[in-house]
């Protein structure tokens, strides 16, 4: 298959586009740079350094490749600053997504998968969270993936194109060659790993006083690896029809947790300091992927923490200043 990724050069995007390479299709990526690093392009893919607002970049993008697919990766992510940014994220997401799609549906392509995001479900009424849990999105980040996920349904039964939109909860770990290296970084692993590293002095918990075991949020962090062989079992299954699956390793890892397994993996001190909680964290956050394991048998390889974070680790060790380095 020829396949179309924009934000291919990014964290999630540039893992699924090796896996898909090992497999021996062919891959464009779309990017802007905006968080991407052209080193994380795989380096048999086809790089086109592009913004999605473009609607005349994206047009030529389509009419210069006859593309079977298409996986939207691109996209503004940070919930908190969606907070502060509305319309960087309701509109610029949303427009952005539009623009894509419009192409996509003119150029006849057939099969799209969206990255969506455990932040459509900001009060859970059971955990673990399936996909019949009420979507309440919990920012204005999450509001533009549920409505995309809402056009996408449209335009299957307008026009057609099967889709499969898949929440993630938190994607963690890297490949032996590509790993997570954003500016800034919000993510809990990396953010621990650097101060393991020594690049900060401490990780700040935010919040020490939520109902769970040990009074830190637990969220579901899902390899990167396996994250992307669910794109590839996906993918394959579209022409079946359009699906949504939540996308987690179904096991919740406290903060305390994170911190503690990654200093055993590091052998280094990782201090901490509990701050206040931080407004909209849920204390638990974990995914049942029941569904996608049952309809196309996806098993996470690396359900592990410490599998997740060891393999953070060696990636952060090989890259200390990131892809720039
Ligand atoms: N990382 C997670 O845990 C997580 C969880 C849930 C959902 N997601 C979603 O998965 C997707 C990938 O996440 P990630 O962590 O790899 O993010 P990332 O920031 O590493 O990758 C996104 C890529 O998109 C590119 N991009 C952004 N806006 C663009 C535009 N207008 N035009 C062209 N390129 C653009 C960036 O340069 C970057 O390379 C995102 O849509 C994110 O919302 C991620």
């Amino acid at each position: 298959m020829n396949i179309l990724l924009t934000g291919g050069a990014g964290y999630i995007g540039s893992v699924v586009s090796e896996q898909l390479i090992d497999r021996g299709e062919r891959v464009v990526v779309f990017d802007n740079l905006y968080q991407g690093h052209r080193a994380a392009v795989q380096p048999d893919a086809k790089f086109v350094q592009g913004d999605l607002s473009d609607r005349s970049a994206v047009k030529q993008v389509f009419d210069e490749n006859a593309f079977d697919a298409v996986m939207h990766f691109a996209s503004y992510t940070l919930v908190g600053e969606s907070m502060d940014k509305p319309f960087k994220y309701i509109g610029d997401n949303v427009t952005n997504g539009l623009n894509l799609l419009q192409e996509a549906v003119a150029h006849g392509v057939r099969r799209f998968i969206l990255s969506s995001t455990a932040n459509l479900f900001d009060r859970p009424a059971r955990i673990p969270i399936d996909e019949n849990e009420q979507i309440i999105p919990g920012s204005p980040y999450g509001e533009s993936k549920y409505l995309l996920e809402r056009i996408l349904a449209w335009l299957d039964h307008t026009s057609g194109l099967k889709y499969a939109a898949l929440r993630y909860f938190n994607a963690a770990g890297a490949s032996e060659r590509f790993g997570e290296d954003h500016t800034p970084e919000t993510h809990l692993i990396p953010l621990v790993l650097k101060v393991a590293l020594g690049n900060f002095p401490h990780i700040q918990v935010y919040g020490g006083d939520y109902p769970t075991h040990d009074g830190t949020c637990v969220r579901d962090y899902i390899h990167v690896v396996d994250l992307a062989q669910a794109h590839i079992l996906a993918l394959q299954a579209l022409d079946r029809g359009s699906r949504v699956y939540n996308l987690g390793n179904g096991q919740g890892f406290s903060v305390k947790e994170v911190i503690e397994t990654s200093q055993r993996v590091t052998g280094r001190s990782i201090p901490s300091i509990v701050r206040d909680r931080r407004p909209g964290d849920p204390a638990t956050l974990i995914a049942s992927s029941e569904q996608i394991r049952t309809e196309l048998g996806w098993i996470p390889k690396y359900p592990n923490l410490e599998d997740i974070i060891r393999s953070a680790w060696e990636w952060h060790l090989s890259h200390p200043n990131g892809y720039e380095g």
